[in-house]
């Protein structure tokens, strides 16, 4: 990555304003920079969006969404909340209206002008948090208006960042990349995965090739399986509508899950420039065999929740949330092998398992070391002390939420007569040892954006080979006739069928 520049003066617009995404955490992250000095003074926000909204009410709304959702909270009226309300204007406009990207320029324009900016140097980030059936439309108005300059240009930058879903398979992610490319230059489109913003995801980079220990033995010599877990114990929270056309597998598995496996299987890179990383995650995607579509349930287990409680809440079915289906085989659940046919990793299971409406949120990778070659000590036992007849494997847990930090479970002599060992977590937690507050996924993903370095976004090839793998899967699982999805209660950690399919599937591997 560069090294931190400040940041040029910038008008970012953000499509889609009056939604969820900009009220809780744009609008939240960008109040944080300015707070935090890490923008230019003069900063202008547009949010554009259809609802009929004046500069004066977008603002009132966004002091409400600060003083809910910032990470400093500002006190409701205060100075620095009116300072940073001003820098922010409201347009309202159809997505597919040349009128309103022509009064956006025009707003733009004059917004530079009293700025004293010239607009033959304006910087523009165009922030697009609208539904994805937009997002080609959106960029083509832009290009039309005149918006887009030209990728080479030395005075000034125009940027697009495109939020998620970014296609829903292999084909619309393909067009997606196409209509954007035809008008942007892969340089100035960064696909944002918030997943990859967060500063436990960076630190599996600074923990694998900022230290010489733990690299040695990240490979299939010493290396038995890994599990990479993000449960949560939310539902669909008012979105049912949207992720009943989408399921776990689109909505987390095709994104998130299969980035933090990137980072966690992918060489080291030569660099930390933002190609230079990128190759390297594509590489290692490129290397994960595609599930073959009959071969979907040899590998996968998903499941859909039903009524249960979650800490003392009653949950209803999954059917029955607002905008789902009442005969929805849309997976809440899933859990998947993969392998990634490499040199390092050949052999080795990578074990991926997320789910909604589970017992508590937790994202966490699991590298599970192999057996010691020869069973010196007969007296073991676990971690509630019964005897057992094998060791515990070494396991070594980065967790990325909540409660950050690394664990290293490790065997260890009991103190006494005997020779009696069990395993025992060196632990280290990011609270007790860095006193900062990490700064939020989307505070550092805009302002990379602003500062033009591309390396947490994703690449036109990334995306692709990410879709590539799941569309096997996504249509093995169209193909049957009785859907196997297994039912789990909510406030439960997932099917057991899930369970029994990771054990066996160990059992097999370790076996061999
Ligand atoms: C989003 C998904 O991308 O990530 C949501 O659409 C999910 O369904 C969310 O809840 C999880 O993000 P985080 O940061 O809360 O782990």
């Amino acid at each position: 990555m560069p090294t931190r520049q400040k940041a040029e003066p910038a008008t970012i617009v953000i499509f889609g304003a009056s939604g969820d995404l900009t009220k809780r955490k744009l609008i939240p992250a960008l109040f944080q920079l300015v707070k935090d000095g890490l923008l230019a003074e003069k900063i202008t926000i547009v949010g554009f969006a259809r609802r009929e909204k004046s500069h004066e009410q977008f603002r009132v709304e966004i002091e409400d969404a600060l003083v809910e959702f910032a990470r400093s909270k500002p006190e409701a009226g205060s100075r620095e909340l009116k300072v940073f309300s001003s820098c922010c204007y409201y347009q309202t406009g159809n997505y597919d209206s040349s009128k309103s990207f022509h009064d956006l320029k025009k707003l733009m324009d004059k917004l530079g002008e009293e700025r004293g900016i010239d607009s033959a140097k304006a910087n523009r980030l165009f922030y697009l948090s609208t539904p994805p059936n937009v997002f080609s439309g959106i960029v083509a108005m832009l290009g039309q208006a005149g918006y887009i300059s030209d990728p080479n240009d030395k005075n000034r930058w125009t940027r697009v960042i495109v939020e998620k879903p970014f296609g829903r398979d292999l084909e619309t992610a393909y067009d997606l990349n196409k209509s954007l490319s035809s008008i942007l230059d892969e340089s100035q489109i960064y696909r944002i995965d918030h997943y990859l913003g967060k500063e436990t995801v960076q630190n599996i980079m600074a923990f694998r090739f900022g230290n010489s220990i733990f690299e040695p033995l990240w490979n299939r010599r010493y290396v038995s399986h890994v599990h990479i877990t993000v449960a949560e114990s939310v539902c669909v929270e008012g979105r049912g509508g949207y992720y009943d056309n989408s399921g776990a597998l689109r909505d987390m598995v095709q994104n998130h899950m299969l980035q933090l496996l990137a980072l966690v299987a992918m060489e080291p890179p030569a660099s930390f420039a933002p190609d230079a990383v990128r190759d390297e995650k594509v590489k290692v995607l490129s290397a994960i065999p595609p599930i073959e579509k009959s071969k979907v349930n040899e590998c996968s287990v998903r499941g859909q929740y039903a009524a249960g409680t979650i800490d003392g809440k009653l949950i209803p079915d999954y059917l029955r949330e607002a905008g789902v289906k009442s005969n929805s085989v849309t997976e809440t659940f899933v859990a998947l092998r993969l392998h990634v046919d490499n040199w390092r990793w050949a052999g080795v299971p990578f074990y991926l398992r997320t789910g909604k409406a589970l017992t508590e949120r937790l994202t966490e990778v699991n590298i599970e070391f192999r057996q010691p070659p020869l069973a010196l000590f007969s007296h073991i036992k676990n971690n509630d002390g019964e005897e057992q007849d094998h060791m515990k494997p070494n396991m070594l847990s980065l967790r990325v939420q909540p409660n950050e930090g690394i664990r290293l479970s490790i065997g260890m002599k009991v103190p006494g007569p005997k020779m009696i060992l069990e395993p025992k977590d060196m632990e280290f937690s990011y609270s007790d040892v860095f006193d900062v507050e990490p700064p939020g996924a989307y505070e550092r993903l805009i302002l990379d954006a602003i500062l033009g370095d591309s390396t947490l976004f994703i690449r036109q090839d990334e995306v692709e080979v990410a879709w590539k793998l799941v569309n096997g899967i996504l249509e093995g699982w169209a193909s049957e006739e009785l859907p196997h999805i297994h039912l789990y209660r909510a406030g439960t950690w997932g099917p057991y069928a899930a369970d029994e399919f990771i054990i066996n599937d160990i059992r097999k591997t370790v076996a061999l």
